[in-house]
């Protein structure tokens, strides 16, 4: 019994190491995104919903710049990651104007969210 009980108390206190990428924590991260992006229609920015495995600029009825349409990307982890890090950096002439997402889990989680809108 006491063996229980220190194994268990061991593993309370050891470190979560690679945490899973977590959507719901994602969910918080996107109130950034909130002022620009909606989810089922387009708004200063287009309709996120689906944007994972779009190609960039194509989404209907959104006006995009030139620099976005003729970009030549798919939207998925790495590009994603690559743009939300720094938009002007990946697509140059964005009008996304957007300062970028610093921290790493932030990003992961986000992208883990912007998976769940299908
Ligand atoms: C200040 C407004 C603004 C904010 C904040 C913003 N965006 Fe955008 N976003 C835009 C605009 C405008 C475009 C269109 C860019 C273009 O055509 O060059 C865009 C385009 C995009 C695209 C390309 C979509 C496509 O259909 O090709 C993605 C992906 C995207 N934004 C994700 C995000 C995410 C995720 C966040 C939050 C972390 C965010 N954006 C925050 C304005 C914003």
């Amino acid at each position: 019994m006491r063996k229980w009980v220190l194994a268990a108390a061991m593993m309370a206190a050891m470190p979560v190491a690679a945490q899973a990428a977590d959507a719901e924590a994602g969910k918080t991260v996107f109130n950034k995104c909130k002022a620009c992006h909606q989810v089922g229609k387009n708004a200063v920015g287009p309709d996120l919903k689906g944007v994972i495995g779009r190609k960039a600029g194509t989404h209907e009825g959104y006006t995009y710049s030139e620099a976005m349409k003729n970009s030549g990307l798919t939207w998925d982890e790495a590009t994603l990651k690559t743009y939300l890090a720094d938009p002007k950096k990946l697509v140059p002439g964005t009008k996304m104007v957007f300062m970028g997402i610093k921290d790493p889990a932030d990003e992961d989680n986000l992208i883990a969210y912007l998976e769940t809108l299908k």
